[in-house]
């Protein structure tokens, strides 16, 4: 798990300090200034250590799913569907699917503690928790429901939402966060339960959908060019947002549905949820098969890579296994590197790239100073790539 980057370093012409972080870090004159250097002027007094760059690398993964779970079977006795038809078109076979107690923060809790204890970390000495999610179990976000289930009292902890990208975003900015300075054990969590937006009647959209969560630890390390993320490339286009929404609803859907919510006509407001969701399959399709490619290819070059040759694993969205094999073979990366999980899970939204990550380390598959290539793509638009050294 070490995160040492020197074979990159020396074939590569460095920057001063760090590895290329990015196509747009890398073209910076000056990437030292992203990453710590002192304001002028300013003394070296305690406050200036926030300001103290350092290395990052991967210190442990965990994931977790809920218990029960949804066959393709199941679902053909629910839509006008079958499993041969949903695993040929997406590779799916089952989902897992939150119920009782279970909620998006006690899984995401279970996956926080596996991937603490791996890294060896105690809860008490992280100092940020990221929550990549669109399904938080409050609408003020469930990042500090987190930081509290677990005991990660010290914590700065707050969720991000970009949608089935938001692993892959978290661990960018996690990185950046201890390159910074100031926060040396960063717990990045991709955690979604997109079943409770799920239109069961839709078989269009709930074959698709589980739920699941998975968790990665970050720690400082003093040396600033031993980081564990080589390169990466981060995008959003919101005038694709309406190709997958799950837009929010009062009194009126942001459809311009009307959806009354409030039984009592004298309540002071109306109810206020997020509508099912609804998506252009063939253009998210299109979409995907177009970008994902196209990020990878711009991470590696940002890793200082010619091409995918010099990665030991792709780890994608996994969103259709179609998509997944039309990226490995535009990459020209062999099955054997390409790994797969959507069989077992489906897609679980923010939690497909750490579960995958999490059990193909769990599996020993994923080994110290391998690189691992990685995508995540969705609503949003967003999508975004990374390299990463375990
Ligand atoms: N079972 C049987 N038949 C079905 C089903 C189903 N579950 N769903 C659709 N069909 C039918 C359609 O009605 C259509 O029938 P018709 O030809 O008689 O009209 C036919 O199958 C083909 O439909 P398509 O929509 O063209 O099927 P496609 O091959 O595109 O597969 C799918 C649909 C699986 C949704 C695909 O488009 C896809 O995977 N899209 C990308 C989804 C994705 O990646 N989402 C990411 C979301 S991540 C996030 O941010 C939440």
């Amino acid at each position: 798990m070490s995160a040492a980057f020197g074979v990159l370093a020396a074939a590569a012409p460095a920057p001063a300090r760090g590895p290329p972080l990015g196509t747009r870090h890398r073209a910076s004159s000056s990437p030292s200034v992203a990453f710590g250097s002192r304001p002028r002027g300013a003394s070296s007094s305690s406050a200036c250590r926030a300001f103290t760059p350092a290395g990052a690398k991967i210190a442990g993964v965990g994931m977790s799913v809920p218990a029960q779970f949804l066959t393709n079977d199941d679902l053909a006795s629910l839509v006008d569907t079958n499993d041969e038809w949903i695993r040929t078109r997406t590779g799916i076979g089952k989902r897992h699917v939150i119920s009782g107690d279970e909620t998006l923060t006690s899984l995401a809790a279970e996956a926080s503690a596996k991937a603490l204890e791996m890294a060896g970390v105690n809860a008490r000495d992280v100092d940020l928790v990221l929550l990549a999610t669109s399904s938080p179990d409050d609408a003020f976000g469930s990042a500090c429901t987190l930081q509290a289930a677990i005991g990660a009292e010290g914590a700065l902890a707050f969720d991000i939402t970009a949608a089935c990208s938001g692993f892959v975003v978290g661990v960018i900015n996690g990185v950046h966060f201890i390159r910074g300075g100031g926060f040396k054990n960063v717990l990045v969590v991709g955690a979604d339960v997109l079943s409770r937006y799920v239109d069961w009647r839709d078989r269009g959209t709930c074959i698709l959908f589980g739920d699941g969560c998975g968790a990665m630890v970050l720690t400082a390390v003093p040396d600033p060019n031993d980081c564990c993320l080589l390169g990466f490339d981060a995008h959003s286009d919101g005038e694709g947002n309406h190709n997958l929404t799950a837009s929010c609803v009062a009194s009126v859907s942001a459809r311009g549905e009307s959806k009354p919510r409030a039984e009592d006509a004298s309540a002071a407001s109306a109810f206020a949820g997020f509508d099912n969701i609804a998506m252009n399959g063939q253009e998210v399709f299109k979409f995907a098969v177009r970008t994902v490619p196209d990020t990878l290819g711009k991470s590696l070059k940002a890793a200082g890579m010619d091409d995918a040759s010099e990665i030991d694993h792709l780890v994608l969205h996994q969103a259709n296994q179609r998509i997944i094999d039309g990226a490995a073979k535009k990459l020209k990366v062999p099955a054997e590197k390409v790994v797969s999980n959507i069989e077992k899970y489906g897609n679980t939204g923010a939690g497909s790239v750490p579960i995958a990550i999490a059990e193909a380390v769990e599996e020993g598959r994923i080994k110290e100073g391998d690189v691992v290539a990685t995508a995540g793509f969705g609503a949003g638009l967003t999508w975004a790539s990374a390299i990463l050294r375990w």
